[in-house]
């Protein structure tokens, strides 16, 4: 029998959402900031080897000349994506969402498990409540990038008034390579996260939009938060350290 659980709560589906595009015009307008001085290439004398990003690359975009209107975006969008970040960390905490988000001592082997499965190496993944092990890490780490974009961005943005949080950070320029090397960590993400997201099928992002999944019977990708426990079922497999939060079956 087909099964309909409560998955993703109102609030998380509201930040999720909001939280995309934002950061969409955050890496957006960061990259019209980024052409007006674009150090991360490969030189000899003046001759430029390897550019990051080739002249061809920005032109297809648009990017050229457009530094003031970038840092005006960015501004704007910066203080949505603090707001929206603080807002979904504090709500976690709150309902206890973060159970399902923070790795736990089981995470790293789950998380091993779980690419051997998805690489076809493993014919079972381990079981899971909400999130699968190498699903609690990204996200968790994700959350930790948001932190540091953030930081990494003031001190390059006010690096006069934060000199202290700028030193922390290695300096002006390390700072700089930092929020640099975060941002492609976004990109890197979003192409994964999109890629599995495909893989796990429509029901899996449909529930991201109505908060809820229909589990199909057997599927060997369900989540344990729609297991019932019956007598032909080590219950063993029920339990999990994170079972506090698990919302009931509505079927
Ligand atoms: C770079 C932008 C994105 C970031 C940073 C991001 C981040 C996240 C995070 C942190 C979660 C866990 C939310 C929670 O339970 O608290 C999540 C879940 C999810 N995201 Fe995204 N996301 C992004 C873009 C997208 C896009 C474009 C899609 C759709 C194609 C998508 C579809 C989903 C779905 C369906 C889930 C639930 C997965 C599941 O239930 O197994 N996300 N995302």
């Amino acid at each position: 029998m087909k099964r309909i659980v409560h998955k993703h709560p109102l609030a998380i589906r509201w930040f999720h959402w909001i939280n995309f595009p934002v950061l969409f015009v955050m890496i957006w307008s960061g990259l019209l900031i980024y052409w007006a001085y674009d150090p991360y290439k490969i030189q000899i004398g003046d001759y430029t080897l390897v550019s990051f990003f080739p002249d061809g690359f920005y032109k297809a975009l648009n990017v050229p000349r457009r530094l003031a209107e970038g840092m005006a975006w960015h501004w704007v969008f910066m203080w949505l994506f603090i707001l929206n970040g603080l807002l979904y960390v504090a709500y976690t905490f709150i309902s206890g969402e973060w159970r399902h988000l923070v790795p736990n001592r089981h995470s790293f082997r789950e998380a091993i498990e779980v690419t051997l499965y998805d690489f076809g190496l493993r014919k079972t993944q381990p079981p899971f409540i909400k999130y699968n092990g190498a699903q609690k890490i990204a996200y968790f780490l994700i959350m930790l990038m948001g932190i540091g974009s953030v930081l990494t961005g003031f001190a390059i943005y006010k690096p006069t008034q934060l000199s202290w949080l700028t030193t922390v950070l290695g300096g002006y320029k390390a700072a700089r390579l930092e929020h640099f090397v975060l941002t492609l960590g976004y990109v890197f993400f979003f192409f994964i996260h999109v890629f599995q997201v495909i893989r796990a099928g429509w029901q899996n992002f449909q529930s991201m939009v109505t908060g809820f999944e229909i589990i199909e019977p057997n599927s060997p990708d369900r989540p344990l938060m729609d297991k019932p426990a019956s007598p032909s079922e080590p219950t063993d497999t029920n339990v999990h350290p994170d079972n506090s939060s698990i919302r009931p079956s509505l079927s």
